[in-house]
């Protein structure tokens, strides 16, 4: 069942997704070679408890950490870790969310570690351009499909794929809500977009295939071919004035 949400409930999610947009700055900031994936985790915690949030991902289905940082050929779900050093050339998505008086925000961006190859920079680009290509499709009286179409054609236009396996989400007082977001499809299909409907959309990217195979760690999930991999995430919500991103400072 979609949700729409109240005003009163879009202003408190509003605070939830400015810790979470916070916490993603604070982490994307600290991005930088020798710098282990332990160490940007733990500045997102604590800039998510500062504000008198939670980290949602935290125990979500038993993942053990407040981010997903995944590099390079890594999609999404990277657990971070003490031994995992970024290095120049890197790039690095971090994903994250926060929960705060019983809603969620959930957001991610892609970041350069260093200089990284203009292959990358156009990859990291593109990913970033299809997602507000997506917001922008997120419209009253439109259907969920206008927003993967809008994503899958403008990424695919530049020789790119989107991951197929993993969609964006409704959410709300849970971190995923009905409906699924896909960053594919055909305009005009689908459920019908509504005033108060609160959207994660988040288009996965990949340089190569679209195919993913998941590690033995149940989590991490990594290009099937090997190619790079970039990901951007805003939480979305949908007025009668168009789409506003909730996951702003
Ligand atoms: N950020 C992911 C999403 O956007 C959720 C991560 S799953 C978790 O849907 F277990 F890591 F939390
Ligand atoms: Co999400």
């Amino acid at each position: 069942m979609v949700v729409l949400k109240t005003g009163r409930e879009l202003k408190i999610m509003r605070e939830a997704c400015r810790i979470s947009a916070g916490a993603l700055k604070t982490a994307g900031m600290a991005v930088e070679p020798g710098v282990t994936t332990a160490q940007l985790d733990k500045l997102a915690e604590d800039y998510i408890r500062s504000q008198g949030g939670e980290p949602n991902f935290k125990n979500y289905e038993g993942y053990p950490a407040t981010a997903c940082i995944s590099i390079n050929n890594e999609v999404i779900h990277g657990i971070p870790s003490k031994q995992r050093k970024l290095q120049a050339g890197d790039i690095v998505s971090i994903d994250l969310g926060a929960k705060f008086e019983g809603y969620h925000g959930d957001n991610a961006a892609t970041f350069a570690c260093g200089d990284v190859s203009p292959e990358a920079k156009r990859l990291m680009d593109t990913t970033r351009e299809s997602l507000y290509e997506g917001i922008a499709a997120a419209v009253s009286g439109g259907r969920i499909g206008d927003i993967g179409n809008a994503v899958q054609r403008y990424v695919e236009a530049r020789g790119y794929s989107v991951v197929r396996q993993f969609v964006g989400h409704g959410i709300g007082t849970h971190l995923h809500e009905a409906p699924e977001v896909p960053n594919f499809g055909t305009a005009g299909r689908g459920i019908r977009l509504l005033p108060g409907m609160t959207l994660a959309i988040e288009p996965m990217v990949n340089a190569g295939g679209s195919d993913v195979k998941v590690l033995p760690d149940g989590w991490t999930v990594l290009t099937r071919d090997g190619s790079l991999s970039a990901h951007f995430e805003h939480t979305v919500v949908i007025t009668a004035d168009g789409p506003k991103i909730m996951t702003l400072l």
